[in-house]
C-alpha cells in the first residue's frame, strides 16, 4: 500500500513537469453558451462548467451583435415582447448565477464580438474599448502606444463588462486602488426605455455623475454596458522580489505592508505557517531587465497530468489521507518557488530576483487562453471538458482594522487542526491583495485585504470534503464575525446571506436599477436575492445544503449525518455552524 502510494506520488511529480507552453496544440476556453439551432434553445454554464447549485441555466436565444446598433437593437426587441435578459461574455468567468436570464425563455447577449479598441488618446492617457474586450487586448493595446492600466487582475481571460459586473482587482492601497472600475471615466451602457423612446436607449455617463458610481459595479443588472473609457498613465517598470517568511507576526504584517510596497500581496500557506511575501514596486524606466510574468496556474498543461492531480486528490479525500496531502502540499509549494511563480529575467530563463520589467508584461497572464483545438493534450486547469481541477472558492475582504483578528483566529483554528489547510497548498495558498474603498455603490466600503482560498470540490454534491467544518468556519468567520464583503464573482451562496446590508449606498443602487430597468428584465431571482429585493433569501434549505454551502447548516441533515458529518459549533468561533465528522465509538 505504501509502495503503491508511493508510486503514484512520484507519477504525480513528473507529470508536474510536462507542463506545455501552448505553440501548438492547445484548446483554448470554449464558449460558455451552447445551442441545438440557430443560436436558439440555448444553455449556458460558467468557465467551471458548475454553478454553485450544479444547475444548467437556459435561454431561449442568444444574440451576438457586433456594433452598438446591434446591441441597441437586440435590447429594444427583448424589451418590446418584455423578455428576461442577460449579458454574457466570452468565457463566463464567475461562479454565481449572475449569467442565467430568469425561466427559460430568456435571450442572452453576448459581447463576444464587441472587442475593438475604439480610440486611443495618448495626450490625455485615456483609452475607449468595447465592453466584451479581454484584459489581454487591453493591456496589450494600451502598451503598443506606451499607456497602462495600473492595476488589473492576475487572469488574461476576463473581460472589461465582466471585471466592471463584480468588481474584479489586482492588488494595491496606492492611486485609486486596485479595482479596474476606479479607473472608469466614462462608459455608455443600453438600457431598456419606454415605446416612445424606441424601447432603448443608450445613456453616457461621465466621471462626477452618481449614476456611474451604480454602473461601475453592477452585477450585470443595469443593462448592457456598450463602451468604457479608462484613464490610463504611461508605461513604466516594476521590480518584483517574492520572498518567504514564517507567519509569526503576520496580523502585524499584512496591516503595514501595503502601504510600503505598491503591488504588495501574499501567498499564505498555513499549514506550513508561512507567507510568501510579493515586494513590488515601480522603477525608473531606465533600470535594466524585461522580465515576464507567465503564472503556472494559467498555463495550458498536459491533460494527463491535470487528471492525474485530480486522481491523487480524490483519491487523498476518500481514503481521508490528509498526510498525503500535506506532502503533495508542501511539494507544490516548492515546485512554484522553484518556477519563481513564473517570472523570467527576460522572457526565457529566471536567474534570481528582482524581476524588473515593463507592467505589461508582469501584471497578468494567461497562456493557456492561446489556442488550436486538441483537448487530449492540453487544456486551460480548471477546463470542465478534460478530467481536471473542480474546486469552490471563498473569496472576500476584510477591512483592514479586522484582519489581524481575523488572520489569528485561522492561526487558532491550524494550531487545533495541523493538516486541515494542507489541500490549500494544493491550489497554491490563500492569495491575499489590497484593495480600497470606492464610489462605487456595491463597491469596496473600506480598505481591505482581500482572501482568495480555492478548495476540492467534489464532483458528488452529497460527499463530505476532509476537514470540511474547518474551511466552512473560516468562511463564517470572515462572513459573519468580520462582516466580509464577497466578490460579487466567486463563491458559494452562503457569502452572499445578508452581504448588501454591508454595503451603505445599497438603496441609492436600487433607486438607479428602478430607473434604468423598472421592470426588472436584466433582473433574476438569483440577482433579486443577493439585492435582498421582496424578502428572497440566497439561502437554500435541502438536504446536503451546507458540503455545498448553498446553507449555513441548522440541522444535521444539512450535513451527510450518514457519513458521520453532524452540524456543530465551531470551535474558535462558537456561533458558526459547521459540518463536522464525529468519528464512531
Ligand atoms: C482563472 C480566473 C482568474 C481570476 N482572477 C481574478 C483576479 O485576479 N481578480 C479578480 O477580482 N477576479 C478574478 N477572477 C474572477 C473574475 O473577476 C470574475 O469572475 C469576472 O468578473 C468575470 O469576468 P467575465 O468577463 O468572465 O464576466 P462574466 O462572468 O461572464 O460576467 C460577470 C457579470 O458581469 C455582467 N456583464 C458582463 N459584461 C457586461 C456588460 N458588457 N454589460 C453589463 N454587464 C455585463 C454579466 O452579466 C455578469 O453578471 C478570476 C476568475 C477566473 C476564472
Ligand atoms: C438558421 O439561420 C439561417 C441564416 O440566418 C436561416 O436562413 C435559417 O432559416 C435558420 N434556420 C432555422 C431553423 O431557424
Ligand atoms: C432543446 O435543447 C434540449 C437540450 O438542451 C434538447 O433536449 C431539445 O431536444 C432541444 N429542442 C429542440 C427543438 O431542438
Ligand atoms: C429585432 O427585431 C427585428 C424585427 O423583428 C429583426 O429584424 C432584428 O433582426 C432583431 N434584432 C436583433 C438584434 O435581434
Ligand atoms: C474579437 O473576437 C473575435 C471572436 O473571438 C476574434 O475572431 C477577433 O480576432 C477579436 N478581435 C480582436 C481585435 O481581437
Ligand atoms: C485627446 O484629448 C485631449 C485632451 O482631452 C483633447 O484636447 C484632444 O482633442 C483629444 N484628441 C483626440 C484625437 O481626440
Ligand atoms: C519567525 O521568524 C522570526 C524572524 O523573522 C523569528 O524571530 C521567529 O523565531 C520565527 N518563529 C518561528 C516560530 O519560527
Ligand atoms: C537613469 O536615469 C537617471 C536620470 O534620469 C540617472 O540619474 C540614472 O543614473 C540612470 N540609471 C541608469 C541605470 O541608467
Ligand atoms: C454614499 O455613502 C456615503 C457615505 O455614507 C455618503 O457620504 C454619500 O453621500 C452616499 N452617496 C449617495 C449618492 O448617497
Amino acid at each position: 500500500m505504501k509502495h503503491h502510494q508511493d508510486k503514484k506520488n512520484v507519477i504525480a511529480k513528473c507529470m508536474f513537469f510536462i507542463m506545455i507552453i501552448c505553440k501548438v496544440n492547445c484548446s483554448p476556453p470554449e464558449d460558455p453558451i451552447k445551442c441545438t439551432l440557430n443560436n436558439s434553445n440555448c444553455t449556458i454554464t460558467n468557465t467551471y462548467g458548475a454553478f454553485p447549485d450544479r444547475s444548467l441555466c437556459r435561454a431561449a436565444k442568444v444574440v451576438y451583435p457586433k456594433t452598438e446598433e446591434e446591441l441597441i437593437s437586440a435590447v429594444a426587441n427583448a424589451t418590446m415582447t418584455n423578455t428576461r435578459m442577460k449579458v454574457a461574455t466570452r468565457s463566463s468567468h464567475s461562479i454565481p448565477k449572475l449569467v442565467c436570464p430568469e425561466g427559460d425563455n430568456g435571450l442572452l447577449i453576448s459581447t463576444k464580438y464587441l472587442n475593438r479598441t475604439l480610440d486611443v488618446n495618448v495626450s490625455s492617457m485615456t483609452m475607449t474599448v468595447e465592453s466584451g474586450m479581454t484584459l489581454r487586448q487591453l493591456i496589450n493595446d494600451a502598451a503598443k502606444a506606451k499607456l497602462a492600466l495600473p492595476y488589473a487582475p492576475y487572469w488574461w481571460g476576463l473581460t472589461i463588462g465582466g471585471m466592471m459586473g463584480t468588481g474584479a482587482h489586482g492588488s494595491s492601497l496606492w492611486g485609486l486602488g486596485s479595482q479596474v472600475h476606479d479607473y472608469v471615466i466614462r462608459l455608455r451602457i443600453v438600457t431598456p426605455a419606454t415605446a416612445e423612446e424606441g424601447y432603448a436607449k443608450v445613456r453616457t455617463l461621465e466621471i462626477g455623475n452618481p449614476e456611474l458610481d451604480a454602473a461601475k459595479v453592477s452585477l450585470g443588472v443595469l443593462g448592457v454596458i456598450s463602451q468604457v473609457t479608462l484613464k490610463l498613465q504611461p508605461l513604466f517598470k516594476r521590480s518584483v522580489t517574492y520572498i518567504t517568511k514564517n507567519d509569526s507576526d503576520f496580523g502585524d504584517e499584512a496591516v503595514i505592508f501595503g502601504r510600503q510596497h505598491e503591488y504588495a500581496d501574499f501567498t499564505w500557506y498555513p499549514s506550513q505557517k508561512q507567507v510568501v511575501y510579493r515586494i513590488d514596486d515601480r522603477v525608473p524606466s531606465n533600470t535594466s531587465g524585461n522580465g515576464l510574468l507567465d503564472f503556472p496556474g494559467f498555463r495550458s498543461t498536459a491533460s494527463v497530468l491535470l487528471s492525474g492531480l485530480r486522481t491523487t486528490e480524490e483519491t487523498e479525500e476518500l481514503l481521508g489521507d490528509a498526510d498525503g496531502k500535506c506532502r503533495n502540499g508542501k511539494w507544490t509549494t516548492s515546485i512554484l518557488k522553484t518556477m519563481a511563480y513564473g517570472l523570467t529575467n527576460d522572457g526565457i530563463l529566471f536567474t534570481g530576483f528582482p524581476v524588473v520589467g515593463y507592467h505589461n508584461r508582469l501584471q497578468a497572464s494567461g497562456t493557456c487562453l492561446d489556442s488550436l483545438e486538441d483537448l487530449t493534450i492540453t487544456a486551460c486547469p480548471w477546463d470542465h471538458r478534460v478530467k481536471s481541477l473542480f474546486f469552490h472558492q471563498t473569496t472576500f475582504s476584510i477591512s483592514l482594522s479586522q484582519v489581524k483578528n481575523f488572520i489569528e483566529d485561522v492561526q487558532k483554528l491550524v494550531a487545533l487542526e495541523p493538516k486541515s489547510t494542507c489541500g490549500l497548498d494544493l491550489y497554491n495558498g490563500i492569495l491575499m491583495r489590497y484593495i480600497t474603498a470606492s464610489t462605487a455603490y456595491l463597491g469596496i466600503q473600506e480598505n481591505a485585504l482581500d482572501f482568495d482560498i480555492t478548495y476540492y470540490r467534489s464532483k458528488d454534491p452529497t460527499n463530505p470534503r476532509l476537514y470540511e467544518d474547518i474551511l466552512e468556519e473560516i468562511e463564517q468567520i470572515a462572513m459573519f464575525k468580520y462582516g466580509a464583503l464577497p466578490h460579487w464573482g466567486k463563491n458559494r451562496n452562503v457569502a452572499f446571506d445578508g452581504a448588501i446590508k454591508k454595503y451603505k449606498n445599497a438603496s441609492e443602487f436600487l433607486k438607479v436599477k428602478n430607473q434604468y430597468d423598472p421592470q426588472g428584465l436584466f433582473s433574476s431571482s438569483w440577482t433579486d436575492q443577493i439585492l435582498g429585493l421582496n424578502g428572497a433569501v440566497v439561502s437554500i434549505d435541502k438536504e446536503g445544503c451546507a458540503l455545498e454551502g448553498l446553507c449555513v447548516c441548522s440541522q444535521d441533515i444539512h450535513c451527510a449525518p450518514k457519513k458521520n458529518y453532524f452540524c456543530r459549533p465551531g470551535k474558535v468561533y462558537r456561533d458558526a455552524r459547521v459540518c463536522t465528522k464525529v468519528d464512531a465509538k
